[in-house]
């Protein structure tokens, strides 16, 4: 079997699908390993690296993509790329499959296998190659970063001769994989953290992280079978905004990271409600690109208003692309090994196998 991953957009995606610990992965399962000329350079995973590792480097790009049987990327290849691909070739990345639907259509018409792993399902079975946590965690955890670097006081408590520095007051809106570790990291750092769900069971465990939860009063719990959030009612959204005015008036930084799957993401914070803030506090928003969590939301711009700054990337984990594709990559692996039948090592598309029938796009 041959695989390949193609040099990524690098303008807005720094992230690779293979790197070279799991390029000696995929050797040792089989696997020819072909990529492009400088594919890491630009984080360090140099052609050498590669190469010390078995990989086959390459000039042309037409030439990798007739050669292989399977294609790993980050996201979506360009449409000149999408056209030369044949019958039976395989393609796994995060595919984006809401946004680009009929490219996706076309591919399986020709008979391309694309696989989208924001589609895999939440089971145990699938951890390992749950790219939606391994990245959600990581951005979670450096929206935290991003956000007290811009505050221009210290975050934990500290007694001196001088006088006493307060603790930072974080509200992180969403507890779900990048909320959570927003919280546990916000509280390593010595902040006091507050954090709001829409899923109750979300309670629980930020109060294991010794977080505050802030609950809408009278709300039911709003959580599908899946264990993602429903959209919320208007009686909903009246009630936490009343909560949430009142709470942001004694809060230095917020973290928002509410998503919907397949949907534009909540606004939960209005402009009015911002205002509510000091001068000085902090927005990051890690629902940017998915049209922002705060009314006031620019993706990579920072707004500024009435001296309180809202910010959000539209990639944040090109910020720790080493550290991103590092778990992507591995994700990547365990999902390509269990699409592979164990005695021939050839793809077998089983869709009796859940994971490969949700990820399937057709
Ligand atoms: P997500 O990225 O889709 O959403 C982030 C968070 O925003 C969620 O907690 C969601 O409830 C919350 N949210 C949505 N609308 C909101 C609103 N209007 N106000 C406040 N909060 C709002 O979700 P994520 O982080 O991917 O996790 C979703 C679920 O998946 C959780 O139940 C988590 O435990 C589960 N999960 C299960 C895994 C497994 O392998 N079994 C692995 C990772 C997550």
């Amino acid at each position: 079997m041959k695989i390949v991953s193609l040099s990524e957009n690098k303008n807005i995606e720094k992230r690779v699908a293979i790197t070279p610990e799991i390029a000696k992965k995929y050797i040792s399962s089989g696997f020819e390993v072909f990529l492009p000329k400088d594919y890491g350079t630009h984080i360090g995973f140099n052609d050498e690296k590669y190469k010390s590792q078995g990989v086959n480097i390459l000039e042309n790009e037409k030439d990798i993509i007739e050669k292989c049987d399977l294609i790993v990327q980050l996201s979506l290849p360009t449409d000149s790329i999408l056209s030369n691909l044949k019958e039976n070739q395989n393609l796994v990345g995060v595919l984006n499959p809401y946004v680009n639907k009929d490219k996706l259509k076309n591919l399986s018409k020709n008979k391309v296998n694309a696989f989208s792993l924001e589609l895999l399902p939440r089971i145990t079975r699938a951890q390992s190659m749950d790219i939606l946590s391994s990245q959600a965690n990581l951005a979670g955890y450096k929206a935290v970063i991003e956000s007290f670097a811009k505050f221009e006081k210290a975050i934990p408590m500290m007694m001196t001769a001088a006088g006493t520095v307060p603790a930072a007051k974080v509200l992180i809106v969403g507890a779900g994989v990048a909320g959570l570790q927003a919280i546990a990291t916000a509280k390593r750092m010595g902040a006091i953290v507050f954090a709001t769900d829409v899923r109750m069971a979300s309670k629980e465990q930020v109060e294991s992280l010794g977080g505050k939860f802030l609950t809408v009063e009278g709300a039911e719990n709003l959580e599908t079978e899946g264990g993602y959030a429903k959209e919320t009612s208007e009686d909903f959204k009246r009630k936490q905004e009343e909560l949430l005015s009142e709470t942001l008036k004694k809060i230095d930084i917020v973290v928002c990271t509410a998503l919907i799957p397949g949907k534009k993401a909540p606004v939960i914070l209005k402009e009015n409600m911002i205002g509510n803030m000091q001068s000085g506090s902090i927005i990051y928003d890690l629902a940017a690109v998915q049209g922002g969590n705060t009314a006031l939301t620019k993706v990579d711009e920072i707004v500024e208003k009435k001296g309180i700054k809202i910010m959000g990337d539209s990639n944040i984990l090109n910020k720790l692309p080493i550290s991103a594709s590092t778990l992507y990559a591995k994700n990547v692996f365990n999902f390509v090994t269990n699409l592979l039948d164990k005695e021939s090592k050839k793809i077998n598309i089983n869709l009796d196998d859940e994971i490969i029938n949700k990820t399937l796009v057709r």
